[in-house]
C-alpha cells in the first residue's frame, strides 16, 4: 500500500474519534509487515486518564489480534472547527506513550507518516522520534 493510502485510511478514522473533552480528533493508520491495515482513533473518557490515542488503538488492535510485526503507521490529528470537524492544517506527531508502545513492536526503522490537508507529508523514523529507547530484549 502507497503511504498516500494509508494516510487516506488514517483520516477517515478522523469520524470515529470519540473526542468530547478535548475536541482534537486523531486517526492511525498502521501498516503491517504482512500488508493488513489496522486502524484506530482516539477514544477519551470522563476520568480523562483512560483515555487512548489513535495510535495506540491501532497497535492494540493488531496485537490483540496476533499481528506482531509493522512497517509504518499514518496520523492526522487537529482541533474541531464549529461544525465539530477536524482541521488538519498542522502536523499531529505521536505523544510519548505512542513512541513507546511502538518501540515495543517496531524497529528503529519503522516509519512515522504525519500528514496535513494540504497534501504535506513529513516522514520520521521511530529511532529519529525515539532515540535511545528503554527495552528489555
Ligand atoms: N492524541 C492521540 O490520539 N495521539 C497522540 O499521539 C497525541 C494525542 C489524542 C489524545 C486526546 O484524545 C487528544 O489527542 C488530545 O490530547
Amino acid at each position: 500500500m502507497s503511504y498516500e493510502d494509508l494516510v487516506k485510511k488514517a483520516e477517515d478514522m478522523l469520524a470515529f474519534s470519540y473526542a468530547p473533552y478535548s475536541h482534537f480528533h486523531v486517526g492511525a493508520a498502521l501498516l503491517a509487515k504482512d500488508g493488513s491495515v489496522w486502524t484506530g482513533c482516539n477514544i477519551e473518557n470522563a476520568a480523562y486518564g483512560p483515555s487512548n490515542c489513535a495510535e495506540r488503538t491501532a497497535v492494540f488492535k493488531a496485537v490483540s489480534e496476533g499481528c506482531h510485526e509493522f512497517e509504518a503507521i499514518a496520523i492526522v490529528g487537529g482541533a474541531e472547527d464549529g461544525e465539530g470537524k477536524a482541521v488538519i492544517d498542522d502536523f499531529c506527531p505521536p505523544c510519548g506513550d505512542c513512541r513507546q508502545v511502538l518501540s515495543e513492536f517496531c524497529s528503529k526503522d519503522f516509519k512515522i507518516i504525519l500528514a496535513n490537508s494540504r497534501g504535506e507529508q513529513k516522514i520520521f523514523t521511530l529511532g529519529q522520534l525515539l532515540p535511545e529507547s528503554f527495552s528489555l530484549k
